[in-house]
């Protein structure tokens, strides 16, 4: 990294992997505001990934092994619960993965979840606690995270799919300190 760029880089960020990714615009399902396709294969090709991966907001990503956390039945989800306040022990998973409804009015017109609406920030609080410690958490949506208590920032993002399919997504992945 130049000096030039390192003085506008707030002293948080550096050493922050940062870029945008572009995806094509078909999804890795045909469920609305499902992953793009190719997203799962560079999140493991980047090593943000796990064993025991959990997925908050699941809709119907296409992960069997996984433990998958939805609201709506049809998502036909391992956990049928609000994210937020999951049944899920503590330190479960080492990779959580957050897609939530980017907007009150998406998880409307969407899914028609907008009475089970929160901002991110709801979801890594509960993602905090069922992560093990140098577990990873991954959100994607329109707002970037607080920094999560216990962790730092290792990749923040932006998503885009060309076509374009919607705004710019943020992505942000988090390593939970070692106890
Ligand atoms: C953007 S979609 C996830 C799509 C997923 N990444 C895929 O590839 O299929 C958001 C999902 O969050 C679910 N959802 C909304 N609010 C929720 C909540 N509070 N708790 C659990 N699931 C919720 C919706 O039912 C919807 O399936």
């Amino acid at each position: 990294m130049d000096n030039k760029e390192t003085s506008i880089v707030p002293k948080t960020m550096q050493g922050v992997y940062r870029t945008t990714k572009c995806f094509g615009a078909k999804n890795q399902n045909k469920y609305k505001g499902g992953f793009p396709s190719g997203f799962i294969n560079w999140l493991k090709k980047m090593n943000w990934w796990g064993e025991r991966r959990v997925y908050l907001c699941a809709g119907k990503v296409d992960d069997s092994e996984s433990i998958r956390v939805d609201i709506k039945e049809e998502c036909n989800p391992t956990h049928l619960e609000d994210a937020r306040n999951t049944s899920l022990e503590d330190e479960c998973a080492d990779c959580v993965i957050i897609d939530p409804p980017y907007l009150k009015e998406l998880s409307k017109e969407l899914y028609g979840t907008e009475e089970y609406y929160h901002g991110i920030n709801a979801f890594t609080k509960e993602a905090e606690r069922i992560c093990s410690p140098k577990g990873l958490i991954i959100t994607l949506s329109y707002e970037i995270p607080k920094r999560i208590p216990n962790c730092d920032f290792i990749a923040v993002c932006g998503v885009y799919q060309i076509p374009a399919m919607s705004y710019m997504r943020c992505f942000t992945v988090s390593r939970k300190n070692d106890k």
